[in-house]
């Protein structure tokens, strides 16, 4: 039998203001909790302090969260021309941005320039070329690779030169007069160990300063990405003792070098509840099968794409518990949100609640049976 932990039963408050939100909007919904995000955004300020963060919007790219945040003071890490025009939409300066895509067309960056955007990410000598017609107007981190077993999602493998290469390519730089502001990496996403976060820190300091020693134009940020892991699985996992030794890293870099991070995850998806509904049931072999609403090329795509398993919840009380599968609505066989799982009897309109449901959900989300999705509430 599959493990995998339900939370069973609801306080009635709580059930009937989903209900009301199904009865009113419909569902799926996805629901955003402007207490929850900006309690985020401030535990990660406490966590981090003196560190400035840019909202990774590719997680969740939503204007309530970005207006949220942006009043919190964040700023934004944008990887697109689409993402560039949302922040627009919204009337928020690309000033408040820094590009974070190592590989871009020039539509990119003429796109992020007009949005205001001048800080861009590279990370080889052919990226940094693609800059030259800009050099007067654009700063750039340079992106090194940490490659990290912890993480859930390894975003170094793709991305990043070798620590190695640092040097040649900032003297590169210096011959085509483009400033390079500073390093960054991305030690991978839901990494669960931050140790790799720490060895970066330390090797982009050694290197910052080396490279430093001969410049007229010093480098002086040094961007250490996303990754901050949350507890998906209610395994206990002590963020106290996950973010002391990177705080420790941080307080021993100069006072000159500004400190910068990208969190994505991190902010969003506590923040973020989906509400699905029960539409049918049948009974097959030895599993009780119950189809939902909402589906896997829809707010549950991060169970693929992502590696991560939402806790679920549902209304009724664990009574006379059985063998159960939680499944979509779509003709295809993967569609399943929760395979074996001890599930008492449930009835269609009962309620499906997925926690921790902000990022990469409804971000990667298809239209995959012309279906349309769940809608977003504030
Ligand atoms: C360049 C970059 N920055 C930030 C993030 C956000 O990472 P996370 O959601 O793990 O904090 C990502 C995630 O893919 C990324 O690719």
């Amino acid at each position: 039998m599959n493990p995998r932990a339900i939370r069973y039963g609801i306080d009635h408050p709580t059930l009937a203001y989903y209900r009301a939100l199904v009865a009113e909007h419909g569902s799926p919904l996805l629901v955003i909790s402007r207490q929850r995000l900006i309690a985020q955004y401030q535990t990660l300020q406490q966590y981090l302090p003196h560190v400035a963060f840019y909202y990774a919007i590719k997680a969740f790219p939503n204007a309530d969260v970005i207006r949220i945040l942006a009043e919190q003071g964040c700023h934004f890490d944008v990887a697109s021309e689409g993402e560039i025009a949302l922040l627009k939409a919204h009337r928020i300066s690309g000033r408040h941005t820094i590009h974070t895509h190592p590989i871009k067309k020039d539509t990119d960056i003429r796109a992020a320039l007009r949005g205001g955007s001048t800080t861009f990410v590279v990370d080889n000598l052919d990226e940094l070329k693609k800059l030259i017609p800009y050099r007067q107007r654009v700063g750039v981190l340079l992106r090194v690779s940490f490659r990290s077993d912890s993480a859930a999602v390894d975003l170094s493998r793709k991305f990043g030169c070798n620590p190695a290469d640092v040097p040649a390519i900032v003297r590169e730089a210096q011959a085509l007069d483009i400033h390079i502001r500073g390093l960054s990496f991305h030690v991978g996403s839901q990494s669960l160990d931050s140790a790799t976060h720490v060895a970066a820190i330390h090797e982009c300091a050694r290197l910052i300063a080396d490279c430093n020693r001969d410049s007229d134009n010093p480098m002086n940020v040094l961007d250490i990405g996303g990754g901050f892991p949350l507890d998906y699985a209610d395994a206990q996992l002590d963020l106290d003792a996950y973010f002391a030794p990177i705080q420790t890293a941080l307080t021993a870099l100069p006072d000159d070098l500004h400190v910068i991070a990208e969190p994505g995850r991190f902010l969003v998806a506590p923040a973020v509840t989906g509400i699905a509904t029960i539409t049918g049931k049948a009974r097959r072999g030895d599993y009780q099968w119950y189809y939902l609403d909402d589906w896997i090329y829809g707010s549950y795509s991060g169970q693929l794409f992502d590696h991560v398993h939402y806790p679920l919840q549902i209304t009724r009380d664990a009574s006379n518990l059985e063998a159960a599968i939680l499944s979509g609505p779509t003709c295809d066989s993967i569609d399943i949100i929760a395979e074996d799982v001890l599930l008492p009897t449930l009835e269609e309109g009962d309620l499906v609640i997925g926690h921790m449901m902000g990022a990469y959900t409804a971000a990667t989300a298809t239209r995959f049976n012309s279906l349309s999705g769940a809608k977003i509430l504030l």
